[in-house]
Order: C-alpha cells, then structure tokens, then sequence
C-alpha cells in the first residue's frame, strides 16, 4: 500500500514549509503566471460564492513563495498550509489571551471551547491535506468544511452572553477564508478529476 508513505510525505511536506521562513523579497520575485493562475482562481471562487472575499483571496496567495508549485494542486496546499500556520498562531494567541486574567468567567470558558476547536483544527487540516494527496477530494472537502466551521462554533461561543465582545473576531474569520480558499480549489480540482468513465455512467442513470 502506497498510503502511509504518501501520508506521512505530506505531514513533512506541511511542517517544512511551516518551518522554512518565507523570504521578504517572495512578492517581487513571483512571476507573471503565478500571480495570473491566483487571480483566475481567486475570481472564479468569488463568482462561486457569497462568503468568499476575492480580496482576502488575492493577498493571501500572493504570498507564495516561489519554490511553489503554481498550479491548482499547489494552490490548495498552500490554502491548507496558510490555514495551518494560521491556526497554529491563534491557538498561542488563545493561550496568551488565557493567561492574562483580564476576562470573566463566561469568556474564559469560550476562549477554553474555541482552544479545543482550534487545537482538533490543526489534527483536521493535516488529514485534509493528507487526503487531497491522495487523491481521496471528497474527504479533503468534508475536513476542510469541519475547520470552517469550528471557526463560526469559536465566534459563536462568544455571542451566548449579552455585552461580550469575542477577542477572535479577525483569527476566525481569517481561518474561515483561508479554508474556503482550500475549499473551493479543492472542489475544482476534484471536479476536473471526474473522470469521463464516471460521467458516462452518470449520464446514462440520468437518461432514465
Ligand atoms: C486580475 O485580473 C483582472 C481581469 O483580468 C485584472 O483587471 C486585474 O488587474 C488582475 N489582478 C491582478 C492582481 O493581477
Ligand atoms: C493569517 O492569514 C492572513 C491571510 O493570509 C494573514 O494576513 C495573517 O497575518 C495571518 N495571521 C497569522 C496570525 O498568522
């Protein structure tokens, strides 16, 4: 079986790029064709749906660095990897947020819900990832979708109490359009993967 070595190539191909400083000078030294492929990609999301920021979408993929792959594969990996580093980062925000003392009881408790949502967040995008290496879309998309929405859950446990103001109003909804990046792509791609084999069989079931 080729799946634990895929899957395991894939933790390590994430955690590198985690680990590996992305250079200040990445923006300038993208080329014509990567900015071309995010900005079809970006607006064709957009077209697709309501909550997708085309903005959002653009600035974040121009962020790629340019050992990238700039194709739609390396797209949705980079969607799912900005989604990791994101919610890495919120989860210490969290922990800080925590330690401060600053907050009563109910948000104390909310912040405690969204640091368990984020910390099965980080488990959930890398099985994403892992899937969509291995060609298994439709479970990408379903994992994606459950990081989506544990950022709502997070942004929700806060809107429980009258007067509470959620501190993760930006972090949420950053991982939510991160995620929504990956998704969309992912869909794309799992679309175009449709093999005509499959559309013919579909094709015939509809004709009856
Ligand atoms: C994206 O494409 C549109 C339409 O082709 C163009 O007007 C716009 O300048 C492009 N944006 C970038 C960032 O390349
Ligand atoms: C999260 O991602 C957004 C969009 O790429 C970026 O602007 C922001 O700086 C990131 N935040 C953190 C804390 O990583």
């Amino acid at each position: 079986m080729k799946i634990i070595p895929v899957f395991s190539s894939a933790l390590c191909f994430l955690f590198f790029l985690l680990v590996t400083p992305t250079p200040d000078n990445s923006i300038s030294t993208l080329d014509a064709s990567t900015i071309d492929i995010s900005n079809r990609t970006c607006r064709k999301c957009a077209e697709d749906s309501k909550t997708f920021s085309y903005d959002f979408c653009i600035s974040s993929l121009q962020t790629i660095p340019v050992s990238h792959v700039t194709n739609l594969h390396g797209l949705a990996i980079i969607g799912m990897e900005l989604a990791l580093e994101n919610a890495t980062n919120t989860i210490s925000t969290i922990k800080y947020l925590l330690t401060c003392g600053a907050l009563d009881h109910f948000a104390v408790a909310a912040l405690q819900d969204c640091l368990e949502l984020y910390s099965d967040a980080l488990v959930t995008i890398v099985d994403a990832a892992a899937a969509f290496l291995t060609e298994h879309y439709s479970v990408a998309e379903v994992k994606v979708s459950a990081v989506m929405e544990a950022s709502t859950t997070c942004e929700e446990g806060f809107s429980e109490k009258k007067g509470v103001v959620s501190p993760l109003t930006e972090e949420n909804n950053n991982l939510f359009q991160l995620s929504d990046i990956a998704l969309c792509i992912i869909h794309m791609i799992s679309l175009a993967a449709f093999s005509s084999m499959e559309m013919a069989i579909v094709l015939k079931f509809a004709s009856f």
